[in-house]
């Protein structure tokens, strides 16, 4: 009995050994290769400020505890640095921009357009649609896309969004004084708005499922953001053996269920002839906005003067810039000739996600800080009572540009809590950044 435990411990012994004589080594070789094959970029990192970290593992302590933890971790470093901070986790180099200027210059690029590794952990939900892809299928599908998304589409959903506002404010009326939490009633809410505008599905979801597809999409959020920051969730094999694994499973069940229900119904009706071709609900007025309408008159100040491939020529009022997203897929994927089916259905999983979590999060936040600041409250309904007096009628497009003031809220409101507070991106070439924070420019390369 002795003996063998004593045979045992020594095999143990012997197996361990091995295999420590062969890690160290490995790591050794590792680290050798790694230093003489990134020695550009480690050049480069070096002019980059940063916490300083431990060999091997850089910064990855910074990165240990729950999401909110980590998040507050890195948010707090920040404030010892400047407008650009780096971090080593193991190899991976990150850098965190904070200049809106030097965000610009990426994001207006069209060369930095991969999406950073993380991304992946979206791809059994949204495909390959607009938020995961990058090239040439990237620019063709934001081409494609783009104009279902413009100013004069959106304003002619204006009853929908006037309809589905009093539907939600009349729910949470019933509530009455006790403390609730508005963000599930604003997620149904946008699900629903998308449903019938941009999917133009009108009332498909009496049954609730719009309910239960928010549900299920806060659900996904929260796993996809342990495999953001759980090292040990990042593999897959790993991760589908997981209580996590087996979940997102059912969840995702739920998630595609409607899309694959609506974008079934849509095809339905593409195929018995019925087109949904957008009025606008405010043509008559349209003459005389049509000056203020254009971007660069929009009370949205900020974006005066900036154009992006959202901004298509207002004198150019074809028939395709009329139609709402779905109804343009359906016609994209006749015979899968623009589109194919799975193509289409990326688009719409990442259209209903995009579309519904962030103005979700986006109107909730506002609600609570209009709770937590009586006063500036009291301002905006003084607003609103200038523009409607005693009336309730319905809000026209005219009415939300006089909205000066709670769209200032709206903005102070969106910078103070971004639903999409990170964002990131895998740079392979060097890039000039700081020429605007600092007096020389840095160069850095990620590959
Ligand atoms: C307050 C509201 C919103 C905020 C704060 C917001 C924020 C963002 C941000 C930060 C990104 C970039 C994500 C990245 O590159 O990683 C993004 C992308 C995207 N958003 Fe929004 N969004 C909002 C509303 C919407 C709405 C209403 C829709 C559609 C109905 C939408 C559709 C999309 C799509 C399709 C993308 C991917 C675009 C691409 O990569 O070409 N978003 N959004």
């Amino acid at each position: 009995m002795i003996a063998g435990s004593a045979a045992a411990a020594s095999a143990g012994l012997s197996a361990s050994t091995v295999f420590l004589s062969l890690l160290v080594p490995a790591l050794v070789l590792y680290y050798i290769y790694f230093k003489i094959s990134r020695r550009h970029m480690i050049e480069l990192a070096e002019k980059i400020p940063g916490p300083e970290g431990l060999p091997l593992i850089g910064n990855t302590l910074l990165l240990l505890g729950s999401s909110d933890t980590m998040f507050r971790n890195l948010y707090r470093k920040s404030f010892e640095y400047d407008q650009i901070i780096k971090l080593w986790l193991g190899p991976k180099l990150l850098i965190f921009l904070m200049d809106p200027r030097d965000v610009e210059i990426i994001l207006s690029s069209n060369v930095y357009i991969d999406k950073s590794a993380e991304y992946r952990f979206f791809q059994p939900w949204l495909g390959n649609g607009l938020l995961i892809s990058t090239g040439p299928k990237w620019r063709a599908h934001r081409k494609l896309i783009a104009p279902t998304f413009h100013l004069n589409v959106l304003k002619s959903f204006i009853d929908l969004f006037n309809a589905n506002s009093r539907t939600v404010v009349e729910r949470m009326r019933k509530e009455g004084d006790k403390e609730f939490d508005c963000h599930d009633y604003m997620s149904e809410c946008t699900v629903e708005i998308l449903l019938e505008t941009a999917m133009g599905v009108s009332k498909s979801t009496q049954d609730r499922s719009g309910y239960e597809y928010a549900m299920a999409v806060m659900k996904m959020c929260d796993i996809l953001h342990l495999r953001h920051t759980k090292v040990w969730l990042r593999p897959d094999w790993l991760f589908n053996l997981t209580k996590y694994g087996k979940d997102q499973i059912r969840l995702l069940e739920i998630i595609h269920g409607l899309t694959k229900k609506v974008i079934a119904r849509k095809k339905q009706e593409y195929k018995s002839g019925k087109r949904n071709i957008l009025h606008d609900t405010e043509q008559s007025s349209n003459a005389k906005t049509a000056k203020i309408t254009s971007v660069e008159g929009l009370s949205f100040g900020q974006a005066a003067g900036l154009k992006d491939d959202l901004d298509v020529d207002d004198n150019d009022v074809g028939e395709k810039k009329r139609q709402a997203f779905l109804d343009l897929l359906m016609e994209a994927g006749q015979n899968g000739s623009v589109l194919t089916d799975e193509e289409v259905k990326e688009q719409v999983d990442t259209i209903m996600f995009e579309g519904h979590d962030t103005t979700a999060a986006a109107s909730s936040f506002f609600l609570s800080v209009m709770g937590c600041h009586p006063d500036i409250q009291e301002k905006v309904i003084q607003e609103l009572d200038e523009i409607f007096g005693d009336s309730d009628r319905p809000a026209t497009f005219q009415d939300t540009l006089e909205m000066k003031y709670l769209e200032r809220c709206l903005m102070e409101t969106l910078r103070m809590y971004p639903p999409v507070p990170v964002i990131a991106r895998t740079i392979n070439t060097d890039l000039k950044l700081g020429e605007f924070s600092k007096p020389d420019f840095i160069r850095l390369e990620n590959s």
